[in-house]
């Protein structure tokens, strides 16, 4: 059992290469039909910022982990800055019924413009029409780039009375109650959208994003005659391309072989608020990698007892465990109530949660080089932004990235850059790109 728990995460590049192509297919799927398991999202973002616009733009993000509303003030020449407030998603908010989550985002809205330093949100505050970009990081079914409709939530959230709702509306009726009705929810967007966006503001050659936060997913530039569900479409005829939420967590969903999936991966499935769905997110997201290290670390260490509880580990710990500045040790006494291993069993707890984290690093990788091959594998320079905290702040993370791409596309011209807080950008961004 020791050894294997040991070796169990690691994943060859032979799976890998199957998994890059398996996504290619099923991506190819989604672009051409309904109802497929990777969703490829139409975002009706068909043309890309120039840099230049201006502005400051009000902003709401509702992600995983944090609700932020925020304004963003472009500058031009690629320049932005940004001023925000975060509201933790506690518990209670992710279990409420559908109008009283929009409602409370409307007051964060309100508390947000009385405290704003910038002279448009003041003048928002006193009945100014202002347009707000919606950042929205769960899937929605667009057919225009300010309605969408909810297909499901992912990750906490559970306000099921939402599904099937236009999660703008529910926003603009939130805040005309707040009399806040000068305020228009003008855009709304996917993280991965924003983020896109949001790069392409600094960097014309941005072309993919990817999210690697609580959840994950990925977002591209696709030409529209890959876009053959949209063939028929009456408002965009006239565009080349548009931007494309490609809903990457689902891979998996109903078809569990095309992962490498492990007894523990399903177990933690079935725990979950949403079993048998977003089965790809639950082996790379933030929220899971913790979790997944615990069961390890119990299947090791635990002598068939328990070690802490669901969900106790989180990532963060998993960082802390790795670099063992002497918190290491630390957090495994605390969340799991271990107190008795030796420098050989921490040894091996590092290499446990070092394995889970760079196994979550090579999936995307392929996932990632699956969207590269169904791009045509370009040859001029393309660069994929990325956005969350398990990228920017887990150590060797992008490393182990970047290391699996290049060992299944050797000689790819991706180019890899953080866009920190680009999904809230990136909704000033396509605001802005709007009006001009
Ligand atoms: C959602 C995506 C989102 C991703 C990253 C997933 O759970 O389905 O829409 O982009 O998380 O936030």
């Amino acid at each position: 059992m020791g050894s294997t728990t040991l070796t169990m995460f690691n994943v060859s590049l032979e799976t890998l290469q199957t998994v890059a192509d398996n996504f290619h297919t099923a991506l190819m799927a989604g672009l051409c039909k309904e109802g497929q398991m990777i969703r490829a999202l139409p975002s009706f973002v068909c043309e890309l910022p120039s840099g230049r616009e201006e502005g400051d733009f009000l902003v709401v993000d509702l992600g995983g982990t944090n609700l932020r509303v925020g304004c963003a003030q472009l500058k031009g020449n690629g320049q932005f800055g940004l001023d925000m407030k975060r509201w933790a998603l506690v518990d209670e908010m992710k279990n409420k019924a559908g109008c009283e989550l929009f409602d409370l985002i409307a007051d964060c809205v309100k508390s947000y413009l009385k405290d704003s330093p910038h002279q448009t949100m003041g003048e928002a505050l006193k009945g100014r029409p202002i347009s707000l970009g919606f950042t929205f990081s769960y899937p929605v079914k667009q057919d225009d780039i300010d309605h969408g409709i909810l297909i499901q939530w992912n990750k906490a959230l559970v306000c099921n009375d939402v599904i099937g709702l236009d999660v703008v509306a529910l926003l603009q009726d939130a805040l005309n109650k707040t009399d806040l009705a000068n305020v228009k929810v003008s855009a709304l967007l996917n993280d991965t959208v924003g983020t896109l966006a949001a790069h392409a503001y600094v960097d014309v050659d941005t072309k993919i994003s990817v999210l690697l936060g609580t959840g994950t997913n990925a977002a591209f530039i696709a030409p529209l005659s890959l876009v053959k569900k949209l063939a028929a479409h009456p408002t965009i005829q006239s565009h080349k391309e548009m931007i494309i939420n490609t809903e990457w967590g689902a891979f998996g969903d109903g078809n569990g072989d095309l992962l490498p999936l492990l007894p523990l991966d399903k177990k933690i499935d079935s725990e979950t608020v949403n079993p048998g769905a977003q089965i790809l997110e639950k082996l790379l997201g933030g929220m899971y990698l913790g979790e997944i290290a615990r069961l390890a670390l119990e299947l090791q260490f635990g002598d068939g007892q328990m070690l802490g509880k669901p969900f106790d580990l989180e990532t963060a710990d998993l960082s802390k465990i790795e670099i063992d500045d002497g918190h290491g040790g630390v957090a495994l006494k605390e969340k799991l109530g271990w107190r008795d291993f030796d420098d050989t069993a921490l040894q091996q707890a590092k290499d446990i949660c070092r394995s889970v984290v760079k196994r979550s690093a090579q999936l995307c990788a392929a996932m990632l080089v699956g969207i590269y091959r169904l791009l045509g594998k370009p040859r001029t320079r393309t660069v994929v932004a990325f956005d969350g905290s398990l990228y920017e702040k887990y150590p060797r993370y992008s490393e182990y990235l970047e290391e699996t791409i290049a060992a299944l596309e050797p000689g790819h011209t991706m180019e890899f850059q953080l866009r920190k807080d680009g999904s809230i950008i990136g909704a000033a961004v396509i605001v802005a790109a709007r009006k001009s």
